[in-house]
C-alpha cells in the first residue's frame, strides 16, 4: 500500500481545469518532487491534497479515500502543507506562529517536545522565539512556516517552492533540512520550479505541464532526460 495515490485526480477554478488528471503515488519513506514551470498545476495539486480545492478522482492516504475532506481533517490525518510564499503570520512571534502549528494538541508537554523537536532541525528559531515573524529574513521565515507544519508531527510534510526567492547558500540549507526530514523517517513531497535542487535531493520525480503528468522516474533519470535538461536545467 503507498503512503499516497492519486488516481486520476482532476480540479477546476470556475470553467479552468487546472489538473486534468494527475496520477501520482508516493511511500512511506520517500522524497518524492513535483516539477513544472510557471502555472503548470502544481500548488492546485497540494492544495487538492490537503482539502483546499474540490476535486473529482480518488486520494488515497494510508488506504483511505481523503478527496475532499476539509484542510482541518487532512491535517488530523498527518498531513502537513507548506504553502506557497510561506504565509507565516508577521505580526505574531516565532513561539506564537508554532503554536498555531500546534494547535490541536492539548498537552502542554506534548507541545514543548514537539517544539524542542522543530529547535534541533531549527536551532536559529529558538535564538528568536520573541522576534516577530515579518521582521525575519526570507530564509528564517521558511524555516518558521517548515517548523510550524512539524508541530504536527505529520506523516506526509508537503513543501511548496520552498527554495523560492531565497539566496542560493540558504537554498543549500533548506535542502540540507528537507533531506534531515527524510532520513529522520519523514515522507515529503516537494513542489519545485528548481528543478536542479528537487531532483537531486528527490527518490523520484514528476513533471506536470499545463495540469498533466508528461514525465515520471527516478530522480537521476529525470536528471538526465533530454526534455527534462531543456525545459527545466537550461
Ligand atoms: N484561485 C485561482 N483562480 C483561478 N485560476 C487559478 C487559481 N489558482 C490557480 N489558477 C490557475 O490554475 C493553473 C494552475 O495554477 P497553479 O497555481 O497550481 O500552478 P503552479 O504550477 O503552482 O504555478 P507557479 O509555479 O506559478 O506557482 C494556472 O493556469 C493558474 O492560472
Ligand atoms: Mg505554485
Amino acid at each position: 500500500m503507498h503512503l499516497l495515490e492519486l488516481e486520476d485526480m482532476k480540479a477546476s477554478y470556475g470553467g479552468i481545469q487546472a489538473l486534468k488528471g494527475i496520477n501520482l503515488k508516493i511511500d512511506e519513506g520517500e522524497i518524492v518532487t513535483l516539477i513544472g514551470s510557471n502555472g503548470a498545476g502544481k500548488s492546485t495539486t497540494l492544495k487538492s491534497i490537503s482539502g483546499q480545492v474540490k476535486v473529482s478522482g480518488e486520494i488515497h492516504y494510508n488506504g483511505k479515500n481523503i478527496a475532499n475532506l476539509p484542510p482541518h481533517i487532512t491535517s488530523k490525518l498527518g498531513i502537513a502543507h507548506v504553502p506557497e510564499g510561506r504565509r507565516i503570520f508577521p505580526k505574531l512571534s516565532v513561539k506564537e506562529n508554532l503554536l498555531i502549528g500546534g494547535f490541536a494538541i492539548s498537552q502542554k508537554k506534548t507541545i514543548e517536545e514537539r517544539m524542542e523537536r522543530v529547535f534541533q532541525y531549527f536551532p536559529r528559531l529558538k535564538e528568536r522565539l520573541d522576534q516577530k515573524g515579518g521582521t525575519m529574513s526570507g530564509g528564517e521565515q521558511q524555516m518558521l512556516a517548515i517548523g510550524r507544519a512539524l508541530m504536527s508531527k505529520p506523516s506526509l510534510l508537503m513543501l511548496d517552492e520552498p527554495s523560492m526567492g531565497l539566496a542560493p547558500i540558504i537554498v543549500e540549507q533548506i535542502f540540507e533540512i528537507i533531506s534531515e526530514l527524510n532520513k529522520g523517517g519523514m515522507t515529503i513531497l516537494l513542489v519545485e520550479q528548481n528543478a536542479f535542487q528537487a531532483l537531486q535531493v528527490a527518490d523520484r520525480g514528476y513533471v506536470i505541464q499545463t495540469g498533466v503528468i508528461v514525465l515520471e522516474g527516478d530522480g537521476k533519470e529525470l536528471m538526465d532526460n533530454e526534455q527534462v535538461q531543456e525545459a527545466y536545467l537550461a
